[in-house]
């Protein structure tokens, strides 16, 4: 049973690399735009509340989904099993794969019982884990830390009883939730969860380049990774990791200036999503992953994160291209 789901889930991810789901930052278009640079990674919606589906203002956004996105899993939050087996029922029209968080470390998500607060009360999350599969018939995944503190790392018990509850897929973000983002993430102890269940385990924490993947994957043993934040400013990560992964050829990371490029085209094509005014606000926080390897980046960030007229910030954007061409020609 276990041998058959693994190859299934398996071949849903040809690319071994996943997009990790950021709230608040993995939205359609960043996915679209790591889809570009990567055709068979298995994309990850941001985490949508089993509370609130249905209610959200901002939920056409979240769900909506290109053809070209498959596979891509959609992630649900929640602590209560029915409203999750509802939710998976929901987005299995839309999902590959459901996933579940129980490790955002968030304080008013763990108050409300949700995400990392799972990882203290086992049987509630293989509850949620056997309702969550009765609602669909897609393969469903995990996402969790090391566990709730450095005290209670029971990342290996609660791995077991994902798989046990029937879980295909775990993702292991190697810090504990008291960690929060501190500190680093520790790929060593991934390969202890992978020496101890059957199921597919993928590795996430800290991969912010092809060699960290490599890296990565060396310590952990995994099946697979996840990359976060690696992408902020450079959508081609994944792509970059994908290609090393098939081929052993290690593309060069993107230049100042095609990052600018790539800044551009995201900030249009937020705008195209979300209209001029709340797409150039949206932008303000992408802005600086962009940016940050520009000599003056501070001050530039300063600049772009108080402007509010797209046109304006057109100019700059140029302004800040020509001065960096001029060290780099
Ligand atoms: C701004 C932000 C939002 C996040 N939102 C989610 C989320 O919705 N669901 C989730 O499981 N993890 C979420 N995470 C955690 C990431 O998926 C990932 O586990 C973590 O950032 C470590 O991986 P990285 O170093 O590759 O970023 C979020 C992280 C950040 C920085």
């Amino acid at each position: 049973m276990q041998t058959k789901n693994k190859s299934t889930v398996l071949e849903l991810i040809k690319s071994k690399v996943s997009l990790a789901p950021m709230a608040g930052l993995t939205d359609y278009v960043l996915r679209s735009m790591v889809r570009q640079y990567c055709p068979d990674c298995l994309l990850t919606t941001e985490m949508i509340s089993s509370e609130f589906l249905n209610q959200n203002r901002n939920q056409n956004e979240i769900l909506k989904l290109n053809p070209d996105h498959h596979p891509i899993a959609y992630q649900i939050c929640g602590h209560k099993p029915y409203l999750m087996q509802k939710a998976a029922i929901q987005l299995s029209e839309y999902a590959d794969i459901i996933d579940i968080n129980m490790g955002c470390p968030v304080r008013k998500v763990v108050g409300g019982n949700d995400g990392s607060a799972l990882m203290r009360n086992v049987e509630l999350a293989k509850e949620i884990v056997i309702a969550v599969k009765e609602g669909t018939t897609k393969p469903v995944s995990v996402k969790f830390r090391l566990g709730f503190s450095q005290d209670e790392m029971n990342y290996v018990e609660f791995g077991q009883a994902m798989q046990q509850a029937g879980a295909e897929l775990i993702t292991l973000h190697a810090r504990t939730r008291s960690q929060m983002y501190s500190g680093s993430a520790d790929w060593a102890k991934i390969k202890d969860l992978k020496n101890n269940v059957d199921i597919p385990v993928f590795a996430n924490g800290d991969i912010k380049s092809v060699e960290d993947a490599k890296k990565c994957f060396e310590q952990s043993n995994a099946d697979g990774i996840a990359i976060g934040r690696g992408i902020l400013g450079d959508p081609t990560l994944i792509g970059r990791v994908s290609e090393y992964l098939k081929t052993g050829k290690m593309l060069p990371a993107p230049t100042p200036i095609q990052k600018l490029q790539m800044m551009k085209e995201h900030l249009n094509r937020e705008i195209e999503l979300r209209g001029e005014r709340v797409g150039v606000k949206f932008f303000r926080k992408l802005y600086p992953f962009y940016i940050s390897s520009i000599p003056n980046a501070v001050k530039m960030r300063a600049v772009l994160v108080l402007e509010n007229d797209y046109k304006k910030v057109c100019e700059y954007i140029k302004e800040i291209e020509n001065q960096v061409k001029t060290y780099t020609v």
